[in-house]
């Protein structure tokens, strides 16, 4: 048995408020004694007996971020969009298709690095959990393949070969939705089925046929909705019992009321408000509504080309209306419930030792200093880690 006693902690997050102070349940001064990667003793003294000390005075302990929502398999980038973007031009579902050209032309090897070089990203930024998606091969052996690496990377796998229209389709979109039910559902092994049920993308109709498909093979879903438009996209994902309905910024009052009396996470993306300037200041309302919320990344290269929570927390604070507090439980036991994950996201006795060490006195820093690296180590199940692996 091997153990590592964190001590002198000046700030400790530990989610849980009934161990410390307000929602984040923070203590100050404290030791969090880790054993074979499982948290096993917070203490105010330092026990004896330890195998090794990590003093964190100074420093700020918090569970380590759990990106419920980001597409990391593609190539290519799409900079020149996001400059048309500040020029005035709206985003919209159509540039996806230029990175599934690029994705389609790319080796399995060349996608992988690509995936490596952004988990390398978001681990030196605090995540230690991502859920990954495919999207970007719209072709079974694109979406198979797509799925195939993301495994390599993380057991949160998702299906989204229903993200948009593939060109080839756009006369018999139908036909697209036939070949996603009758052959790449079948042949996945996704964790997750996901659809980007909105305006330029899928129908409420096709939505509920292609989830109720990936449901009967197995998988749990999780939707795309209310980013472009209004639709019906939340009760769809309040109907099938989903997880969690992702970006959300075009929801009506009545969306809002409907997934706060469920148990489906609002998974909100600030790094998409950010890079789209959808304009959607709605996260407020979900809080106020006593809707669960999580933030995450979307990580991909058109409407939220970064890995960064700490950005994604600073940005849930000046562009939604969050407090600090809500903005790192949302990051951290948000995105734990987004993925139905009861092993992280809190840092208390038995969960897995998945910790961010901040090189600040205080998790409020994460949005006070934006755009400043503050992480000082990432730890996976007890192990400081600064390349990622599974
Ligand atoms: O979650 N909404 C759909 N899909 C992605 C964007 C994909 C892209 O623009 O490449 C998203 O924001
Ligand atoms: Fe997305």
């Amino acid at each position: 048995m091997s153990s590592i006693a964190f001590t002198n902690i000046e700030t400790l997050v530990t989610n849980d408020s009934h161990i410390g102070d307000g929602v984040l349940g923070v203590l100050h001064g404290a030791t969090l004694v880790v054993e074979d990667g499982v948290i096993a003793q917070i203490a105010q003294q330092i026990p004896s007996g330890v195998d090794s000390e990590i003093d964190c005075s100074g420093k700020t302990l918090l569970p380590g971020f759990v990106d419920s929502h980001s597409h990391l398999i593609f190539a290519g980038d799409r900079a020149h969009e996001f400059s048309a973007r500040s020029q005035g031009e709206k985003y919209s579902a159509g540039g996806i298709t230029s990175t599934v050209a690029a994705t389609r032309a790319a080796s399995d090897a060349a996608l992988s690095q690509n995936a490596q070089r952004l988990l390398d990203e978001a681990l030196a930024s605090g995540t230690t959990t991502i859920e990954i998606k495919s999207g970007y091969g719209l072709t079974e052996r694109d979406e198979l393949r797509s799925i195939e690496i993301a495994k390599r990377f993380t057991d949160e796998t998702t299906l989204l070969a229903a993200h948009v229209i593939p060109l080839e389709f756009k006369d018999d979109p139908d036909a697209y939705v036939a070949l996603i039910i009758d052959s790449i559902i079948p042949a996945s092994s996704a964790k997750w089925i996901d659809v980007f049920c909105d305006q330029g993308a899928f129908s409420p109709e096709q939505s509920e046929a292609i989830l109720r498909a990936g449901i009967a093979h197995g998988m749990l879903p999780r939707i795309h909705a209310n980013q472009l438009s209004a639709g019906k996209g939340v009760e769809l994902a309040v109907a099938l019992g989903a997880s969690s309905a992702d970006h959300l910024s075009k929801s009506t009052h009545s969306d809002i009321e409907l997934l706060a009396s469920s148990n489906t996470v609002a998974t909100l993306l600030p790094g998409a408000e950010f890079s789209t300037h959808l304009e959607s200041n709605l996260g407020r309302k979900f809080l106020d509504a006593g809707a669960r919320v999580a933030i995450a990344s979307d990580c991909n290269p058109g409407s939220s080309y970064t890995t960064s929570i700490p950005f994604c927390i600073a940005s849930a604070v000046s562009l939604l209306g969050f407090t600090v507090e809500e903005a790192v439980l949302a990051a951290t036991l948000g995105g734990a419930q987004a993925l139905r994950r009861e092993d992280i996201g809190q840092l208390t006795i038995g969960k897995r030792a998945d910790l961010v060490l901040l090189d600040a006195p205080s998790y409020i820093h994460l949005a006070y200093r934006p755009g400043v690296n503050l992480i000082h180590s990432t730890y996976k199940s007890g192990r400081a880690v600064t390349s990622w692996q599974k």
